[in-house]
């Protein structure tokens, strides 16, 4: 479909379906069956968590068994211990704000920083909190610090988001901004394709590689440690310093076992209301000390050090890098302070198990669709390229009809991809079972 057919279609679709969500999942056409959805899991008794039985996992969460959750990563329902928490703060902000707040903001704000950083095993004071992945990138890509002929490289595979700060960025200080196509297919992208199609895109005015940890058009996910070394290696070859690696990681953080430092790149730019499936309006910013002084900053911070130097007239001495980079403002605090909850539940399931369990039920999920004709996968069967993200192409199907058939006639809740070539994608995760991946794939069967 070219772009054109696609935007009327989109406009089409927008009137009669009520409207085409950005994260993919079309609002309008749902908004039916959500009103009258079961709500058996929401009033299902607690039962306490057990995290070595995936069904109890399932059990933490409200959504309805009645559908087959394979849009779950778009936007998160969190999981009981989550929600309980978010209902404990907001009980206790209703009752008396002033109080509450005054008395817990610190201690509950470093409480969630902790947390984060214990999850990452990092430092707290790297971590910057902001409410989406796509606040972070806007944080960061108006704030890297430029000198004058340096530009920004991006790829054709990233997400909105990332391409409109850049864009913005682009109109503000006439930065040069240049997009390189990492793979033709996504199926057959491999390790040392990406990597040299990167390496020769960066030229000596390259000073910050943009790129997306797992791609939610394609779900290919980078060989991003090969890539931290290919830039290195480049930057030494054009005798310039080494550009820095910003990375969009929200379909990786909550998927994969890995933490930044084993990543290699500069920034992680996370929203925490997908894969990690923490309160919605979370996420957060991860960078090195040294990183974090390659940003100018562009909103105020409401961190105490900061706020207590405005007052006496001083320069901020010894505020952390994460909290001086957190965008102030007064907060859906109660939604903020959750997010520790959600950091805790994956740390008790362990973050290896959580990866090994989303791998499972993707592997089964490709390996069951390859099966059906007329059915392209077109995320890489090779973990190494993938992550949870499975997206499809279905001959001579109507792809922007197909989540609402899906959810209609065979309960699959699926989302298309918010691409200019969009996919059928599919998102397996701890919500769901190998059960649920059959029960996808004969729904998928049927539809093809
Ligand atoms: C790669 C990618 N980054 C960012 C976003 C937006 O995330 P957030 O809601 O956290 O801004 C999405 C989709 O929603 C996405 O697919």
């Amino acid at each position: 479909m070219t772009e054109v057919s696609r935007r009327a279609f989109l406009g089409r679709a927008g009137l009669a379906a009520g409207g085409v969500a950005v994260g993919g999942a079309s609002v309008g056409v749902l908004a039916a069956r959500t009103d009258s959805d079961s709500t058996q899991n929401r009033d299902r008794p607690a039962a306490p968590l057990d995290p070595q039985d995936w069904d109890s996992v399932r059990d933490q969460f409200a959504l309805s068994r009645d559908l087959l959750q394979f849009a779950a990563f778009v936007l998160a329902s969190p999981p009981r211990q989550v929600t309980d928490a978010i209902s404990g703060h907001r009980a206790r902000l209703d009752e008396d704000t002033n109080g509450y707040l005054n008395a817990r903001e610190p201690e509950l704000d470093s409480a969630v920083i902790s947390a984060a950083a214990d999850y990452l095993e990092t430092e707290p004071e790297t971590i910057a909190l902001t409410d989406s992945t796509t606040m972070g990138l806007g944080l960061v890509y108006t704030g890297i610090r430029l000198s004058p002929g340096q530009e920004l490289l991006t790829s054709e595979h990233d997400f909105y988001a990332t391409h409109e700060a850049l864009r913005m960025r682009a109109a503000r200080d006439g930065v040069g901004v240049r997009r390189v196509k990492l793979y033709d297919y996504a199926g057959t992208a491999s390790v040392d394709q990406i990597v040299t199609r990167l390496g020769e895109a960066i030229t000596p005015g390259t000073r910050a590689v943009a790129l997306t940890w797992v791609h939610s058009g394609t779900g290919v996910k980078l060989p991003v440690a090969e890539l931290v070394a290919e830039i290195r290696s480049r930057a030494m070859t054009l005798g310039i310093e080494r550009p820095l690696l910003c990375l969009d990681g929200v379909h990786g953080s909550g998927v994969e076992d890995t933490s930044p430092a084993e990543l290699g790149c500069d920034f992680l730019i996370t929203g925490a209301h997908k894969w990690l499936f923490g309160p919605r309006g979370t996420g957060f910013v991860w960078a090195s000390t040294q990183s974090w002084a390659e940003l100018d900053l562009s909103i105020p911070s409401f961190a105490p050090g900061v706020v207590g130097a405005y007052i006496q007239n001083l320069d901020p001495v010894g505020v952390a890098p994460g909290a001086a980079a957190t965008p102030g403002g007064y907060k859906a605090f109660e939604h903020r302070w959750a997010l520790a909850e959600a950091f805790a539940f994956h740390q008790a399931l362990g973050r290896d198990r959580v990866a090994a369990r989303t791998r499972g039920l993707a592997t089964q999920l490709k390996q069951g669709l390859a099966q059906l004709g007329g059915v392209r996968v077109v995320t890489p069967m090779d973990p190494e390229l993938s992550a949870g993200i499975v997206c499809l192409a279905i001959e001579d199907a109507s792809i922007f009809e197909l989540p609402a058939v899906l959810r209609e006639r065979h309960g699959l809740v699926a989302s298309v991809t918010p691409y200019s070539l969009p996919h059928l994608r599919l998102g397996p995760s701890i919500v769901t079972s190998p059960d649920d991946v059959e029960a996808a794939v004969r729904a998928i069967d049927k539809v093809r």
